[in-house]
């Protein structure tokens, strides 16, 4: 496996609405993120990752976008943008940039010169049908749904035809089919690494190859070669992070993404393990999680993807709930060890660790009391529709609390002033009520946090490569639901970590309480003088061993 920086990486990815607001409108923005640079440099991170900040109307903050070249104004202008860039690298830490292709907004040029009618430039650009009913109007093309709720089509009387928006409305899909489109995609992309971008995170990117009758749009039967395509024209010749955002990848698929050879994407982000809590009934039918099934995808990536591409591992993001409360325990008791004891896993298996804003403070979940406190258009649509089939208001945030995408999406912890330092003025969604307990400032000065553990984790792995590249991953324990014990390989040495998922000690199978034995201890999250016996593991205990 060649070596590259972005193996070695560690990306702290930011939500902007939600990092730092300069200027006192309740929004976060890129003035705010430069002014937290010194924060980022303090944590040690590499990489970052920003979530959208082009211009947009904001049907889903950023992510429907209406000018790829133009910055949102909520957030700045394109100086603070050069002035954020130039923060970053004079610290040595790169700019990896979202990229959101399978759809613009409504309100982009495109799509304003599509909806007229079916032979102007742009009628092209997105993906129209006929409606299969008497009159086109009757009923969509098929009956694929919005990941947001609803139909995924929407009727244009402009045309009298209908457009597929795989996510919200005013997201309409576009046609990949057609070469001008795929042309202005690559275009775009060289006018942001000609500014000096180290990257992109491409966003739903295995959705963009639909096939013509319309029967998938996952993986679909063109993706790998629009992807070498995008590689010739876009990426070629650069030395760039690439992560690809793939709903519905196993690591057979994910190597055809990855691979080497194949001159795709540097990773994807798989998300089998993000549904190990999910019933039949999908994301918000919400069941007990097992950690043998979470061992048991985690090790197959790692096992399976080892040679041949490269993982991404992570637990949270922007999408997804906090990792400390959906895995960990974020009782007052366990918050700090169970969020190190996870931290623990994600950066000693092999691949490029992913940090959520606040995850290096151990930041929960949130559980407002209202729907209507809720700002997140995926929550909105579906309790809308919940709401209408008879479900009860607090049925619905039961699984809202649990599993909804604002967790992720309060405002950062600062300090413990108002709004927790974010904002000056109203924070545009509610606030963690926990802030004042957990926060920046309070974790810098306390040697024990959270925040200085991620500093010490992301501190060894650039001292010792078998972090990142070390390989032919081993289970010990594989049966536990409470104990998870792996090892690694690299040059001649073995890593070992052994994790405790559960508020019990827990003692340790023979193989790997020798093995522990041997080795000298890396990092662990219980103070040596806590008593550590090489036989057992305490409540959320991580260690991690080199031999
Ligand atoms: C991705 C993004 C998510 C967004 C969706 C549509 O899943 O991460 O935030 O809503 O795509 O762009």
């Amino acid at each position: 496996m060649t070596k590259t920086w972005w193996k070695e990486a560690v990306v702290y990815q930011i939500y902007p609405r939600s990092f730092m607001d300069s200027n006192g409108d309740g929004v976060g923005d890129l003035a705010g993120i430069a002014s937290k640079a010194d924060y980022l440099a303090e944590l040690g991170v590499t990489a970052v990752w920003l979530s959208p900040v082009y211009a947009s109307p904001n049907a889903d903050n950023g992510y429907d976008i209406s000018d790829y070249r133009a910055i949102m104004s909520d957030f700045g202008t394109m100086a603070d943008w050069e002035d954020l860039l130039a923060a970053l690298h004079g610290r040595g830490i790169r700019l990896v940039m979202d990229l959101v292709v399978n759809h613009t907004s409504d309100e982009h040029a495109w799509f304003i010169e599509s909806r007229k009618s079916k032979d102007g430039p742009y009628a092209d650009y997105y993906i129209w049908r006929n409606g299969r009913g008497g009159t086109c109007e009757e009923a969509p093309p098929n009956d694929w749904g919005s990941w947001f709720s609803g139909s995924a089509w929407k009727y244009e009387s402009g045309r009298d035809q209908w457009y597929l928006h795989l996510f919200a409305e005013k997201q309409p899909d576009l046609n990949w089919e057609n070469p001008k489109v795929r042309g202005e995609v690559y275009d775009m992309m060289r006018f942001w690494l000609d500014k000096g971008v180290d990257g992109f995170r491409m966003d739903v990117i295995n959705m963009i190859s639909k096939d013509p009758a319309l029967t998938v749009y996952m993986n679909g039967p063109r993706i790998h070669d629009f992807l070498q395509e995008m590689n010739r024209e876009a990426l070629a010749g650069r030395d760039l992070l690439t992560v690809g955002e793939t709903p519905g990848v196993d690591p057979a698929l994910a190597s055809l993404y990855v691979g080497e050879d194949r001159r795709e994407l540097g990773m994807v982000f798989q998300f089998e393990h993000m549904g190990v809590d999910e019933g039949k009934g999908g994301k918000w039918d919400v069941v007990p999680w097992k950690l043998t099934r979470l061992k048991e995808i985690l090790g197959k990536w790692q096992r399976e993807l080892d040679g041949r591409g490269w993982n991404s591992l992570y637990l949270n993001n922007h999408d997804q709930p906090r990792m400390v409360s959906r895995f960990g325990n974020d009782s007052p008791q366990w918050r700090v060890k169970s969020a190190k004891m996870l931290a623990t896993m994600l950066h000693t298996m092999q691949g490029t660790p992913y940090i959520y804003q606040g995850e290096e403070l151990g930041m929960t979940n949130v559980r407002f009391p209202k729907l209507s406190d809720y700002e997140d258009i995926e929550i909105r649509n579906w309790s809308r529709e919940q709401l209408a089939l008879g479900r009860s208001e607090a049925e619905l945030l039961k699984a809202v609390h649990y599993r909804g995408r604002d967790n992720a999406r309060t405002p950062m912890h600062w300090n413990a002033g108002p709004n927790a330092g974010f904002t000056a003025g109203k924070p545009w969604l509610g606030m963690n009520p926990n802030y004042p307990e957990i926060n920046a400032e309070r974790a810098m000065a306390d040697p024990d946090s959270v925040f200085h553990y991620y500093k010490r984790l992301i501190a060894l792995r650039k001292e010792y490569p078998i972090l990142a590249y070390g390989g032919r991953f081993r289970e010990w324990m594989a049966e536990s639901e409470a104990v998870y014990a792996y090892g690694r390989e690299f040059e001649g040495s073995r890593l070992l970590t052994l994790l405790n998922f559960s508020d019990r000690d827990q003692s340790l199978g023979e193989m790997a309480s020798t093995l522990a034995k041997r080795g000298r201890l890396l990092i662990g999250n219980y103070a040596d003088g806590e008593g550590t016996d090489p036989e057992s593991l305490r409540p959320y205990e991580a260690r991690v061993y080199l031999a």
